[in-house]
């Protein structure tokens, strides 16, 4: 707890550390993400870009919309020295539909396969699985229409979570239609629901006129009553945009990725035509998507570039790590930890480069000097797997014990970077 004098970390930003006493926020959980995310999605083309954290407030009025909750009352605005608005970035995909457009993409390589990981910040009250820094993976898709972009995302997303071993998920799928389809259809709700004015919230009540979608989304027992009973959009869809839903769910179908079609999902950004989707758990309550996204074919156009369609998505770091880290947290421990006496630094470091080299195992060299007894429990502390002792006997013999710190047992080898490697590695497997 921070008192008087000390300086506490912002609330609902997080510190992600080693062996952190709050599992998932644990750096090895992240590591872990970080890695099946650049495996997968690379393995679909995805290439990694690294966007600024801070744009121009007018690309999140413009991009996600005026009204919605993120750009009314969540963004972190500011004023900078020379009086411009700048905002921190509530989410990725507007910085990179603006990069897209600044960097002339759309006329020289107009398909271009994007992800991102990084922190995203919205003032929301602070929950579990609800940050006001929180970190995204996200990729974005630009420059390709076609239904079947929509469904290898999907499929890739599947793959993802499934190979971080998530269960208790489900992927749900709508479509919000083209801009005829979503005119009709506010039409079709705002008459629905002016005859159950009575059972609807206030916020409902004031969102009716403006984003009559955004009352599907609303958790309020009362409202829920009445939107079970809502019309589904399919009612007013065009046949464009119909078709392109039903061939989506008819790849989805085909290449086995298990879904719901959710009439009443709807998403909290304006900026989405067509196929929406949301992957969400029933471990982690209120805060239950772990990763949204969808179609946005006007986005570009919007933001002043050639009109472009893209798809994309983007996920929750801390809802997956609450996820992940409940089953265990992975070790990045060293595989050996080196000990050191006073004046064995140089062959601590020699043999440990030598492993390096190997790019298969990690070293720790301890503090030459500190006492044997202390080294030891540091090496224990930080989870090694094996310990070896370079004392006046090891220089002059170049022999030493290596030493499983789980079992305690010893076996002999000769102090050379090749035989400790093959014994490293052989004892590994
Ligand atoms: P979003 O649904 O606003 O979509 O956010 C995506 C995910 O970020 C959510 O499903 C959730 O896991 C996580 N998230 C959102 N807010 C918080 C928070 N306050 N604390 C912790 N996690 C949070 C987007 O951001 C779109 N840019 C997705 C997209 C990309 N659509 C097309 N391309």
């Amino acid at each position: 707890m921070a008192d008087a004098k000390t300086i506490g970390a912002v609330k609902g930003m997080n510190d992600i550390r080693p062996a952190a006493a709050e599992t998932f926020l644990d750096t090895a959980v992240w590591q872990r993400i970080f890695e099946t995310a650049t495996r997968v999605l690379e393995s679909y083309g995805f290439r990694l870009v690294w966007l600024p954290v801070v744009e121009e407030t007018a690309l999140f009025a413009r991009g996600i919309g005026e009204d919605t909750d993120i750009v009314g009352k969540e963004m972190y605005s500011f004023a900078d020295r020379g009086g411009r608005s700048l905002t921190l970035r509530p989410e990725g995909t507007a910085g990179a539909v603006r990069a897209y457009i600044e960097h002339g993409l759309a006329r020289n390589e107009p398909i271009q396969r994007w992800w991102y990981f990084g922190p995203m910040f919205r003032a929301e009250s602070p929950q579990k699985g609800r940050y006001r820094q929180f970190y995204q993976i996200g990729a974005e898709m630009l420059g390709v229409a076609e239904p079947g972009a929509d469904a290898e995302l999907l499929a890739m997303l599947w793959r993802f979570c499934s190979e971080l071993g998530l269960k208790d998920i489900s992927l749900r799928v709508n479509s919000v239609g083209d801009a005829e389809t979503r005119k009709a259809y506010r039409d079709v709700l705002r008459g629905y629901f002016a005859g159950h004015l009575d059972s609807l919230c206030e916020a409902c009540k004031g969102r009716l006129d403006k984003n009559p979608l955004r009352l599907l989304d609303c958790k309020r027992p009362g409202c829920r009553n009445v939107v079970e009973q809502a019309p589904d959009i399919l009612s007013t869809m065009t046949p464009g945009a119909r078709a392109h839903f039903d061939r989506v769910l008819e790849l989805l179908t085909a290449t086995q990725v298990p879904f719901v079609r959710d009439a009443r999902l709807v998403r909290g950004l304006d900026y989405y035509t067509g196929t929406t989707f949301e992957i969400t758990t029933s471990a982690l309550g209120s805060q239950d998507a772990i990763l949204g996204g969808g179609r946005y074919d006007a986005l570009v156009e919007e933001l002043g570039g050639p009109a472009t369609p893209a798809v994309g998505f983007a996920a929750g770091v801390e809802r997956l790590a609450l996820l992940l880290s409940s089953a265990g947290v992975p070790t990045v421990a060293p595989d050996l930890y080196i000990v050191p006496m006073a004046g064995a630094e140089a062959l601590a470091f020699s043999l440990a480069d030598a492993l390096r080299d190997s790019r298969k195992l990690r070293v720790e060299v301890g503090v030459a000097g500190h006492k044997l007894k202390s080294q030891m429990r540091r090496a224990d502390r930080v989870g090694a797997r094996f310990a070896l002792v370079l004392g006046d006997e090891e220089l002059a013999n170049r022999r030493g014990k290596l030493k499983n710190l789980k079992d305690a047992s010893t076996v002999e080898v000769t102090l050379t970077g090749e035989a400790l490697l093959a014994q490293l590695t052989g004892m590994h497997t």
